[in-house]
């Protein structure tokens, strides 16, 4: 998706701390630039950024930015460019798990608003907040195209479609508990075949 998060700046911060690829980061990283030509190593640029976020408690720092601009050796307002232009790179520091609640019109027409309110009761989080315990922040969004699955929201990388309240506040129960939780439909459909 391009775009951004409302309540979330499209403006990349320094977290104040330096950025040092991880040994295993360091691995992935040789093996994803060996699958471009020698001179296009650049391309591996949307690889990197999200490798960035992982190692760097889910958001996208300057210093995140300053690391692969140099380990792709490309200039940083070129990383920039990039990483600003998807909302899946977080510019700023996030909970555990970003939750993206599909606020546009087939999801509200769906119940979109209840699941909202299901949620920030739950995590105890307003809409662009995050929870005390850094395990949850909450936005909302535009559409995440999985209209004809709605109500639908997105965790980190995860679609959840298909949602009423009780299956909201589960899916939120799990994830306090280190419970793995199902992805996709909660209702057991496959795909987006009739309801
Ligand atoms: S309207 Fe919610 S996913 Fe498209």
């Amino acid at each position: 998706m391009s775009g951004n998060h409302p309540g979330l700046s499209n403006n990349f911060i320094r977290s104040g701390e330096k950025f040092e690829w991880s040994k295993e980061n360091l691995n992935e990283i040789k093996k994803i630039i060996s699958k471009y030509p020698k001179e296009r190593k650049q391309s591996a640029v949307m690889p990197l950024l999200y490798l960035a976020q992982e190692q760097n408690k889910n958001w996208v720092s300057i210093e995140c930015i300053e690391t692969i601009a140099e380990t792709l050796q490309m200039p940083k307002i070129r990383v920039t460019e990039v990483a600003s232009f998807y909302s899946m790179y977080n510019s700023q520091p996030v909970g555990k798990n970003l939750i993206q609640v599909c606020r546009t019109s087939p999801c509200w027409l769906r119940g979109s608003d209840k699941i909202t309110d299901t949620i920030c009761k739950e995590t105890k989080c307003g809409i662009n907040e995050t929870s005390e315990d850094n395990l949850f922040t909450v936005v909302e969004v535009e559409c995440l195209g999985a209209c004809s699955n709605g109500p639908m929201i997105q965790i980190n990388n995860d679609f959840y479609e298909d949602l009423d309240q009780e299956s909201t506040k589960k899916i939120i129960e799990n994830i306090k508990n280190n419970i793995p939780n199902k992805i996709g439909s909660q209702k057991g459909r496959k795909s987006s075949e009739n309801a």
